[in-house]
């Protein structure tokens, strides 16, 4: 572990996923954005195996090690509809024998007649019933963690022990799984300039700043929370017990457009670059938009040729078929980038 965490005794944690990461070059990528074809590689933690893989796991590792050294019974977590996090929570649950219930903002799927849905759960909601979670549904968006303490209040009483894992994951223990992944980095690519990374709820950019300094890690806020470097500067100063200037920090505000749930443009364009140019496939919410960032970051020269960058892939495929607009545009054959020699309309 980094030497740049707080000093104190290790927290207990749960072997969840495959390490390290693969760190794959992405040379036609690099030379569609305007970099050279050494310059970009991508850090995999989209493949980091359980659940369907994703960053969370590694803060899982952490959170759910307190939570067996605490005794629990029942995982608790909240999250947006679409959650990655939820659903890899759902994973970690089934994986360690715990049972979880997930509170999730919005209400349920319609029901269709004879019960039968109309509107089918898709995405990760589908994969948090396939892993057996139990869903609460909180129409209240603010009034998320409340309902979670409640449902944890309703378990204790029924004799469970709930452990509480944060929204996103996101708190000092759980970023700590990202100041390991900052290690892997170091190892994979010594000569890492930046490391472009999607901003949620602020706990993997925490960590990687954790272990690679203020600098080196540019994160694109998603839309999730009001004050995204704020979040992730408290964080690290609580990770390694030094204070973190939220103005050192590098954060992109400029992906976001009408909010967080929303397709723009920009993420459409970023996701057809990387699918048809390396055969990545990135999400609407949070890797299509660290790809539009980056994208952004180069027309206008934060991120330059011949720098080496880590574009970090952290996962939530299954949100891509949770998100009916991407999935009607991607089968209409309406995502080709205009000039683009890979498009089908201009192939032969
Ligand atoms: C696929 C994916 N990438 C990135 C993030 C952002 O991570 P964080 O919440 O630690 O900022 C999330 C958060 O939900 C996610 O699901």
């Amino acid at each position: 572990m980094t030497s740049t965490l707080s000093e104190g005794n290790t927290p207990p944690r749960a072997r969840l996923g495959s390490w390290p990461t693969p760190l794959e070059p992405a040379p036609r990528l690099a030379a569609a954005l305007g970099l050279g074809p050494d310059d970009l590689w991508v850090k995999r933690d989209d493949l980091t195996g359980l659940g369907g893989g994703g960053n969370k796991i590694r803060k899982l590792e952490w959170t759910c090690g307190a939570a067996l050294a605490d005794g629990a019974t029942v995982l608790v977590t909240t999250g947006a509809a679409q959650s990655n996090h939820a659903r890899l929570t759902a994973a970690a649950g089934a994986r360690l024998g715990l049972r979880v219930v997930l509170v999730l903002a919005g209400s349920p799927p319609e029901s269709g007649p004879s019960g039968t849905p109309a509107n089918t759960a898709s995405g990760n909601l589908a994969l948090d019933g396939l892993l057996g979670a139990h869903v609460v549904r909180e129409e209240d968006r603010t009034r998320l963690a409340a309902r979670a303490e409640q449902v944890a209040e309703e378990l204790r009483a029924a004799g469970e022990v709930p452990a509480l894992i944060p929204f996103g994951g996101s708190s000092p223990l759980g970023a700590r799984g990202y100041a390991a992944c900052a290690d892997e980095i170091i190892d994979q690519a010594p000569d890492v300039a930046s490391v472009v990374v999607a901003l949620g709820s602020g706990g993997t950019m925490a960590g990687l700043v954790a272990g690679l300094g203020d600098g080196r890690v540019l994160g694109v806020h998603v839309g999730a929370v009001d004050e995204p470097a704020r979040t992730v500067a408290d964080l690290v100063s609580e990770l390694c017990g030094r204070p973190c200037d939220p103005h050192a920090l590098r954060v992109r505000h400029d992906q976001v457009g009408a909010g967080y749930a929303t397709l723009t443009e920009p993420v459409m364009n970023a996701l057809t670059l990387a699918a048809r140019t390396e055969g990545i496939v990135l999400d609407p919410i949070y890797t299509g938009r660290a790809m539009a960032g980056l994208a952004a970051a180069v027309a206008d020269g934060d991120i330059a040729a011949g720098q080496r960058t880590v574009f970090l892939h952290t996962g939530g495929l299954p949100g891509f078929f949770g998100h009916p607009t991407t999935v009607a545009r991607a089968e209409a054959g309406l995502l080709d980038l205009p000039g683009d020699p890979t498009t089908p309309s201009s192939t032969p």
